[in-house]
């Protein structure tokens, strides 16, 4: 029953995500390489589990340089990943097991093979030439020393014109200049090609990079290197705004879908301007602080993996909580396609790797905002430690050793313990369907080496496991679903300094929860506010509980206790 005059409230507020890497999900045809008919296989799974919304990493025409986040053709299906036909099929099973599919949207850059770039690079005075961002060099040096994400130089010579074209990503991914209204409006009309086939959503790739300062002035130097941090100059740039408001008015809000724009280096109240319930922009976005923490750009970024703690990974949760409470949305995630597993960073991925695995669940899926499941996740699927970097893939981790062995001196066994660490292609092993074969991923050779703990940690066994993180999954999201306050509740943080204890409380007119999450591979006791001592226990990861004010807990606990109404 509606109550007349009720809130209207978007569905992507009560949506539960779950992120697919399509390569690495489910290959159908035996080439190793996962695609749409192999997702499609799977609906019914992703169905079971309880999530509303499917998110596919880059889908199109692709030489694959970055896995697809360097597009050739906006409007093609990489051909490894099948066909438009096979989309659309995909998109009508989708819906008509009433989830949802939302794409991801690479606009900052395209691939260095987009005919767009092609035409570009061949002929300065094409008009195709504005549609990238050309330098002249500064006395036979590129134009700032500004380092790229992947490693070396964001600037690359072009020899026949003797310009320099800016990519902040590989140079196979040339940034494409949204100063040009023309370009602006392409973005636009592909957006509409695939929002009019029916698609849900986007999630937007780098979206705060759009906008670079018109003078590119020089960043500040990275020690022990000859370049420089150029971030100050291109994250949240002067018109990125405007851009996303103008996308915004002729696009989004002609469509009923959700978007959510990946934004590095922004704080609670710089976010606010992106996801503000009045500003016209983006519903949410992906913020990075808690899985960046400590990473410094000086210090060689993540691959010094500095040690993390508890009291600041709770600060800056908390920060965004309370933060964007009231004024904008959240997203909840510990794991994508660029972060290692979070059971192994976070957790504990051994001898507490299925208790571990649900602590983390728990205490996402209770904040405030839509949480965003990675495939494998629901597994507790963990890290891998590949011994040589002969069987990496991942762009960012081959440069990255390069840079690090040559320029920093590094020896392997160093560098390896870091991409053990930090390194992308943790979350771009095979998904583990079953303890057969590849892991029932492929029928022919993976395109990466699986995790060989599959045997044991696998969705065949885990459904059939009462016991399974994924059915702490599923349970948590049902769970989730049937208490409005984990949506619209205020959040308060219990014991910040805490060493080992995250503990919160949520709580609107009617009800009052709170969770407790114990980050530590021993026993231990927390004293729990006195309310909750004869509450009731609506989730636990281990068996059973006694309630007390001095709260036994045993290693990675989580539990979730509501308060008894009082009359
Ligand atoms: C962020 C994506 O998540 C990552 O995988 C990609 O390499 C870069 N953007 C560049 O598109």
């Amino acid at each position: 029953m509606t109550t007349p005059n009720a809130p209207h409230i978007p569905w992507w507020k009560d949506a539960i995500v779950y992120q697919i890497y399509p390569r690495s999900f489910q290959d159908s045809n035996g080439d190793g390489i996962g695609d749409l008919r192999g997702i499609i296989r799977r609906l019914d799974y992703l169905k079971r589990l309880g999530v509303d919304v499917l998110w596919l990493s880059p889908i199109f025409a692709s030489p694959n340089d970055d896995n697809g986040y360097d597009i050739s053709d906006y409007r093609a299906i990489m051909s490894e990943f099948g066909t438009m036909a096979d989309f659309d099929e995909l998109l009508r099973e989708v819906h008509a097991r009433g989830l949802k599919l939302m794409l991801d949207l690479v606009v900052n850059h395209t691939s260095d093979e987009h005919p767009w770039f092609v035409e570009s690079r061949a002929d300065p005075r094409s008009d195709k030439r504005d549609y990238y961002i050309w330098r002249k060099g500064r006395n036979g040096q590129p134009p700032t020393r500004w380092q790229s994400y992947f490693s070396g130089s964001v600037w690359e010579k072009d020899e026949r014109s003797g310009e320099y074209y800016l990519h902040l990503f590989s140079r196979k991914q040339p940034d494409l200049n949204w100063e040009n209204p023309r370009v602006r409006r392409e973005v636009h009309d592909m957006m509409r090609f695939w929002l009019d086939k029916g698609v849900d959503g986007w999630r937007m790739d780098t979206i705060n990079m759009l906008s670079k300062h018109p003078d590119f002035p020089e960043g500040r130097p990275l020690p022990g290197t000859n370049l420089t941090d150029g971030q100050p100059h291109f994250l949240n740039g002067p018109r990125i705004h405007e851009f996303l408001q103008e996308m915004h008015r002729e696009v989004l809000s002609h469509y009923d879908v959700m978007t959510v724009g990946e934004t590095p280096g922004v704080s609670p109240a710089e976010s606010a301007l992106y996801c503000g319930f009045e500003r016209g922009e983006l519903n949410m976005v992906f913020h990075f602080e808690h899985v960046f923490l400590g990473d410094d750009a000086a210090e060689r970024g993540k691959w010094s993996n500095p040690p993390l703690t508890l009291p600041a990974i709770k600060r800056v949760l908390a920060s965004w909580q309370t933060g964007l409470h009231g004024r904008g949305w959240n997203s909840l995630y510990w794991d994508n396609h660029d972060q290692p597993r979070a059971v192994s960073r976070f957790g504990h991925d051994r001898e507490y790797r299925v208790e571990s695995a649900k602590l983390l669940c728990t205490v996402l899926l209770f904040m405030q905002g839509t949480p965003y499941i990675y495939q494998g996740q629901e597994l507790g699927m963990t890290n891998v430690s590949f011994e040589s970097i002969d069987h990496y893939k991942d762009i960012e981790t081959l440069n990255a050793y390069k840079m690090l062995r040559d320029e920093h001196g590094w020896d392997d066994a160093r560098i390896l313990a870091s991409v053990h660490a930090r390194g992308r292609d943790n979350a771009r092993t095979p998904m583990h369907w079953s303890g057969g074969a590849n892991a029932g991923f492929t029928e022919g050779t993976p395109w990466i080496a699986l995790n060989p703990n599959y045997p044991d940690i696998n969705a065949e066994a885990a459904e059939a496991d009462p016991n399974s993180v994924w059915h702490h999954y599923r349970d948590t999201i049902a769970l989730r679903k049937s208490l409005p306050v984990v949506r619209d509740g205020t959040f308060t943080l219990l014991d910040a300094e805490h060493p080992t204890v995250f503990s919160y409380v949520r709580q609107d007119a009617h009800t009052r929860v709170l969770v407790v999450g114990h980050f530590c591979d021993r026993p231990g006791v927390y004293r729990i506010p006195s309310e909750f001592v004869d509450g009731e226990v609506l989730s636990n990861n281990y068996p059973t509980q006694e309630l007390a004010q001095e709260l036994q807990l045993r290693p990675y606990q989580a539990l979730v206790i509501r308060a008894r109404r009082k009359s």
